[in-house]
């Protein structure tokens, strides 16, 4: 473990929040939205809290690099640290109204992620972990629970649909096998799984800005993190759940 992280968790934290603060000063409240090139949505909740974090970084820590969703890559000075940030991870919830959006946060050293944090702003709720650490709820340490029975678990996700048509036949087993499947999910399920009121959370659809805060939150917190082909790196997709779960889980996509 770095002597640094602690001080860069509590850094990244502090930042977190104040960004969530940022963010809720917008919360339900009438507001413009455009719609990207890929066709999701965006508002100026997002970049004006992406350019805060962006600030905060840049003068904190000028050899510290960044990538965040909205205003792309700024690259380290040789110090091997890079700042990732999605600054509204379920835009859709926020534009809807639902307190299910969170910030995303992470740093990695060497494109390893070294901590991890989401951050619900109007339901004041967040986990963080750093690697070696351990994992944490709102201040207390946090594992997955550990349901090992398919049609017990409870399935998030965030739109039933990606799954369905990137994996139909894994997704319908999947569907089909569980007791509670609950949507909505983007970063705040995966609160859910760490913090032990979920089993499973899944996404066919990710970009680094999703994924690389979750790498260490779950692992930290005893789950296992992989891509839905069972690669535990930072791919385009993503699957958590703990240790028994997860290769079940797994076996349904690779039939
Ligand atoms: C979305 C969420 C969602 C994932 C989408 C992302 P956004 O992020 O992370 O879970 O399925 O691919 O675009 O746009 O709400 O930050
Ligand atoms: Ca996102
Ligand atoms: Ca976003």
């Amino acid at each position: 473990m770095s002597p640094e992280l602690p001080r860069l968790l509590d850094y990244a934290l502090a930042l977190a929040r104040e960004a969530g603060t940022h963010t809720a000063r917008h919360f339900g409240k009438p507001i413009e939205v455009e719609t990207k090139s890929d066709l999701s949505p965006v508002t100026v909740a997002d970049r004006e809290t992406e350019e805060l974090c962006r600030r905060r970084i840049a003068g904190d820590w000028p050899d510290h690099g960044i990538l965040g969703e909205e205003f792309g890559t700024v690259p380290d000075r040789g110090s091997g640290f890079q700042w990732v940030i999605d600054p509204i991870d379920g835009t859709k919830s926020f534009i809807s109204g639902l307190p299910l959006y969170t910030v995303l946060l992470a740093l990695l050293k060497d494109g390893k992620p070294i901590l991890g944090i989401i951050h619900q702003p109007i339901l004041d709720e967040t986990v963080w972990a750093g690697v070696g650490l351990g994992a944490y709820y709102n201040g207390s340490p946090t594992w997955l629970r550990q349901q090992a029975d398919l049609s017990k678990a409870w399935l998030m996700c965030t739109d039933p649909t990606h799954l369905l048509h990137e994996y139909p036949s894994a997704g319908l087993e999947l569907f089909n096998s569980e007791s509670i499947i609950r949507s909505w999910g983007d970063g705040y399920c995966y609160l859910l799984v760490a913090s032990g009121r979920a089993d499973i959370m899944n996404d066919p659809r990710m970009n680094l800005w999703d994924l690389a805060c979750l790498k260490p939150i779950i692992e930290e917190a005893g789950g296992i993190f992989s891509d839905l082909e069972g690669n535990p790196g930072l791919g385009s997709s993503c699957l958590v759940a703990n240790p028994s779960l997860h290769p079940t889980v797994l076996r349904l996509f690779r039939k």
